[in-house]
C-alpha cells in the first residue's frame, strides 16, 4: 500500500505519553497510524518569536512524527483567531458567537500555506494525504497550487450545520468551496453530509449526479459517511482492569456507597455542562430521595482558555456547581463534584464503569467518543445507563441510550431519574443494544474504510462522462490563496 501521511493540527506522540489530554481526533489518528506505516504531520504545540520556528521528525514504531512550531501571530489570528473563534462557532450551530475579522482570516490561510510548504518537502506522487478537521480545510488546495495531483482526503470531525448557517460566514463562497480540491471528503453523520451536498449544490452549483460524487475541475468529489468509532477490545479491558486500580477504588470509596454520575468534557460552551448541572439540580428538586444518595462527578479539562467565550464559561460552570452545592449539600456530601484536571482513558475508563449514570448531553457534538467509551466501559452483567443528548453524532449509534434534548432541562432530569432507577434486565438490554452497533463500528475498522475509498475516489468520475466539461462552472475560491508565511495577505 502507498505511504500515508497524516495531517491535523494536534499531533499526538506516543513516546511523549499524550493520552492524558488526547482527544477524540488524537485518539483515532493514533488508532490509523497502528496499522498504516506513514508519517503525521502537525503544530509541535510550541509557540515561539517569529524566526524561531523549527520543524522536528521523531520517528517511532517505524511511523515519523513531524511537527512544526507556530508564531505568536499565527497562535492568535489561526488557531485562538479564526480556527476556534469563527470555525468552531459555526461549525457547532453558534454563528451568534462568531468573530470574523479579515486579519485572522489572513493568519488562517497564511499557516495552512506554511503547512502546504513543509508538506511539500517530504511528500512523494504515490503518498495518500489524509487531512483532519475544520483547522486545515484549505490544505488540499494549496498543496494542488504546488502541483501535486495525490489522493487527497479529509476527514470532519466538528458537526457540519446547514447551508442557511455556512452562509451566515463573512465570504463563505471564497473559503468552504475549497474543499471541492479533495478527492474524498468525511463526515461523522448523514446530516453533517448531506449538510454539505446541499451546500455545494445550491451555493456552488457545482454538478452532481446523485449528491454524493461531485465535478470540480476536472476531479470528482466524493462525500461520504464515516463515523468515528472506539477500540470495543481495548477500552473494554481498560475499563475492567481500572475499576481494580488504586484510583477507582479511592475514589469510589470516598463515595460512600452513594451512586454516582459521571460526566466527561472538554471545557466548551458546546457541551452544555450549564444546563446539565441545571439537570441534575433538577433531579434533586423532583425527587429528593436522591438527596444524598448520588454524587454527580463532572471532569472538565480546560481548554482554549486565551479566548473571551471560554473565560467566561469557566466561570459561568464553576459559578453553577458553587451555587447548587451551597444550596443543596449537606455537611458529609457535595453534589457536584467539579474537577479542571486531566485523566488517562484507562483511568476514566475505571470510573466508568463505577458509574450508574453517564451523563453526555451537548448542545452539539460531531461525534463524542465518551458516550461510546462509557458504553463499552459497562460490566454486561450490571450495566450503568447512558443519557445522551440527540445533537451528538454519536446518538445514531447508541441505540440504548435514553436520548434527550439537552435545551429541556426538565426531561434531562426526568431521563436522569429514569436511568438511575431502571431494572436490570433493560439495562442490559439496552446494554447489548449499544454494544452490538459499536463492536460493528470498531475504530480499527474505521482508517481503512476511509483510505479503501479514497484509493478508488476517482473511479466515480465515470460517472461523469457524458457531461460536456464547457458547462461547468468556476468557483470564487478557484484562485490562488498564495500566501508569504512573513507577508500579510487578504483573499481579494
Ligand atoms: C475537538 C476538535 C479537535 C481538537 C480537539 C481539542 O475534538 O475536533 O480538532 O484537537 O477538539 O481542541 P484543541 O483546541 O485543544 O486542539
Amino acid at each position: 500500500m502507498a505511504r500515508l501521511i497524516v495531517v491535523s493540527n494536534r499531533v499526538s506522540i506516543p513516546a511523549r505519553g499524550d493520552d492524558r489530554r488526547a482527544g477524540g481526533l488524537e485518539v483515532a489518528l493514533r488508532e490509523v497510524l497502528r496499522k498504516h506505516a506513514g508519517a503525521w504531520f502537525g503544530w509541535s504545540g510550541h509557540v515561539v518569536s517569529a524566526g524561531e520556528t523549527t520543524t522536528t521528525q521523531l520517528e517511532v514504531d517505524g511511523r515519523s512524527y513531524i511537527t512544526t512550531d507556530l508564531t505568536e501571530e499565527d497562535f492568535e489570528e489561526y488557531y485562538n483567531g479564526f480556527a476556534n473563534r469563527v470555525l468552531w462557532p459555526i461549525l457547532h450551530y453558534r454563528m451568534d458567537l462568531a468573530e470574523y475579522s479579515r486579519r485572522d482570516l489572513t493568519g488562517f490561510l497564511r499557516v495552512n500555506d506554511y503547512f502546504a510548504q513543509e508538506i511539500h518537502k517530504i511528500i512523494e506522487p504515490d503518498d495518500l494525504v489524509w487531512v483532519h478537521d475544520y483547522h486545515l480545510i484549505p490544505l488540499a488546495k494549496a498543496l494542488r497550487e504546488r502541483g501535486h495531483a495525490n489522493r487527497i482526503g479529509f476527514f470532519l470531525h466538528t458537526p457540519l450545520p446547514p447551508a442557511e448557517i455556512l452562509t451566515a460566514l463573512p465570504r463563505h463562497e471564497r473559503f468552504f468551496p475549497a474543499l471541492a480540491h479533495y478527492d474524498l471528503i468525511g463526515f461523522q453523520t448523514e446530516t453533517d453530509c448531506s449538510n454539505f451536498a446541499r451546500y455545494l449544490a445550491t451555493e456552488c452549483k457545482l454538478p452532481s449526479r446523485d449528491l454524493r460524487t461531485f465535478l470540480f475541475n476536472g476531479r470528482s468529489l466524493q462525500l461520504s459517511v464515516f463515523p468515528v468509532g472506539v477500540n470495543t477490545e481495548e477500552f473494554g479491558q481498560w475499563a475492567e482492569r481500572g475499576q481494580r486500580s488504586a484510583f477507582a477504588r479511592r475514589v469510589s470509596g470516598s463515595l460512600s456507597g452513594r451512586e454516582m454520575i459521571i460526566g466527561v468534557d472538554r471545557l466548551d460552551y458546546s457541551k452544555g455542562i450549564v444546563s446539565r448541572m441545571e439537570a441534575f439540580e433538577r433531579l434533586l428538586i423532583a425527587s429528593p430521595e436522591w438527596r444524598n444518595r448520588v454524587t454527580y462527578l463532572q471532569i472538565t479539562p480546560r481548554s482554549r482558555s486565551r479566548i473571551r467565550e471560554y473565560i467566561e464559561m469557566d466561570q459561568l460552570v464553576s459559578a453553577t456547581a458553587g451555587r447548587i452545592n451551597g444550596r443543596h449539600g449537606e455537611a458529609d456530601w457535595t453534589p457536584i463534584r467539579y474537577v479542571n484536571r486531566t485523566y488517562a482513558r484507562s483511568a476514566l475508563a475505571g470510573l466508568y464503569r463505577r458509574a450508574r449514570a453517564g451523563l453526555v448531553t451537548p448542545l452539539r457534538d460531531g461525534m463524542n467518543l465518551v458516550a461510546k467509551e462509557y458504553i463499552v466501559a459497562q460490566n454486561p452483567d450490571d450495566p450503568g445507563v447512558l443519557v445522551l443528548s440527540r445533537f451528538a453524532g454519536a446518538a445514531a449509534e447508541c441505540e440504548g441510550a435514553i436520548l434527550v434534548n439537552p435545551y429541556d432541562i426538565d426531561a434531562v432530569a426526568e431521563a436522569l431519574a429514569f436511568a438511575l432507577t431502571m431494572p436490570l434486565e433493560e439495562r442490559k438490554k439496552r446494554h447489548a443494544a449499544s454494544m452490538r452497533r459499536l463492536r460493528s463500528n470498531d475504530i480499527r475498522d474505521w482508517g481503512d474504510r476511509f483510505l479503501e475509498a479514497l484509493a478508488v475516489a476517482d473511479q466515480e468520475m465515470s460517472l461523469f462522462a457524458n457531461l460536456p466539461q464547457s458547462s461547468l462552472p468556476r468557483m470564487a475560491s478557484d484562485r490562488p490563496i498564495a500566501t508569504a508565511r512573513a507577508g500579510s495577505h487578504s483573499l481579494t
